[in-house]
């Protein structure tokens, strides 16, 4: 079997020699740009460990795997728009080095790239390949849609949230790890539990990220720190602390939250205090513990010899304490 870094080469590699360097200069340069600045390359390296799970051959995988981490960075791309993020891992985003059009365009290209490169799996897979890729671009779409307009309200649940972070983030790791089982031609009991992993993974490390998003290093992490403050995203450390605030009542967070006229620095760290002032940050790790768990769970079910489910679990629990 495989281990992380083992993976992580092949599809840094693949996505080498996949690199589209051509006319027109700015639909390709954007393209090449984003997806050589790294990133974790989770969702590829998952759908290779699911697949490793089964077979040694983990090649046979490649295509379809760098085809996830294509549609990931397009989805990044028009993300940074919606957001009005300035960085991403750690270079401006595409639509402040460039433009906004370009961001449309350069994600959309990426959008069809990501397909193409996903049906060049074996032929007998295809149907079961664009069902699930399908499926689970829809509902990220819909994951988004739901994230822009808790901008917008002030009685998001946190059941809410939940259901929110499941469909923008969960589902795509999920569908990485399924897709690993679907070409391993595992069972479908093997390919649900797989997903079933993956989704709580996937709320644990949205949880993680939003957590890092107020309490990360801004040069580990990548992105600057506090934009979901600044864009008044609903996220658990919020509707939480909105509801701890509530029930002492107390205006402070909802004066900050509202407050435009702050500078940034002022607003976050406001923000943040409060935050710290209420316990938020341990409410949150002992969420994103739980969902680590409830994942690991599903994993424990999964038929096959602990040894080889090793791997994985290693990932899920790593991801604990990420800092990027
Ligand atoms: C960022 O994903 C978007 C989220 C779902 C939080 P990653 O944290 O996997 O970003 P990269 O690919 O490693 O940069
Ligand atoms: C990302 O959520 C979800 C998708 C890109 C689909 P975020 O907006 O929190 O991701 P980052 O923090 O910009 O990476
Ligand atoms: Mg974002
Ligand atoms: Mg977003
Ligand atoms: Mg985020």
């Amino acid at each position: 079997m495989y281990h992380y870094n083992e993976l992580l080469d092949k599809v840094n590699q693949a996505l080498r020699e996949h690199d589209v360097r051509k006319a027109p200069e700015y639909l390709y340069t954007p393209i090449s740009y984003e997806m050589s600045l790294g990133g974790k390359r989770l969702r590829p390296v998952l759908m290779l460990m699911a697949y490793n799970l089964y077979h040694e051959d983990v090649d046979y995988a490649l295509l379809p795997a760098i085809g996830l981490e294509t549609y990931h960075n397009f989805t990044l791309l028009h993300d940074d728009v919606m957001d009005h993020a300035e960085v991403r891992r750690g270079k401006p985003c595409v639509h402040r080095k460039w433009n906004e059009n370009t961001a449309i365009l350069s994600g959309d290209h990426m959008l069809i790239m990501a397909m193409q490169r996903i049906c060049q799996c074996h032929p007998r897979h295809l149907p079961d390949m664009m069902q699930l890729f399908s499926q689970t671009a829809i509902e990220i779409d819909e994951g988004q849609q739901y994230d822009m307009d808790f901008e917008q309200r002030d009685n998001v649940t946190e059941e809410e949230y939940i259901e929110m972070i499941r469909l923008k983030t969960s589902v795509l790791l999920a569908c990485a790890l399924k897709m690993g089982a679907v070409l391993a031609d595992a069972s479908n009991t093997d390919a649900t539990l797989l997903y079933d992993f993956g989704e709580k993974m996937g709320l644990a490390f949205q949880l993680q990220d939003d957590y890092l998003d107020v309490y990360g290093d801004p040069s580990t992490f990548g992105k600057q720190i506090g934009g979901d403050i600044m864009e008044g995203k609903k996220t658990f450390m919020l509707i939480n602390a909105l509801a701890a605030a509530k029930s002492a009542n107390n205006e402070e967070l909802t004066y900050w939250m509202n407050n435009s006229e702050a500078s940034r620095e002022e607003k976050v760290n406001a923000v943040r205090s409060i935050y710290n002032k209420l316990g938020i940050p341990q409410l949150a790790k002992a969420r994103i513990e739980a969902y680590t768990h409830e994942a690991l769970a599903s994993l424990n079910q999964l038929p096959l010899p602990e040894n080889r489910k090793q791997t994985l679990r290693d990932v899920a629990l790593k991801l604990l304490n990420r800092d990027k």
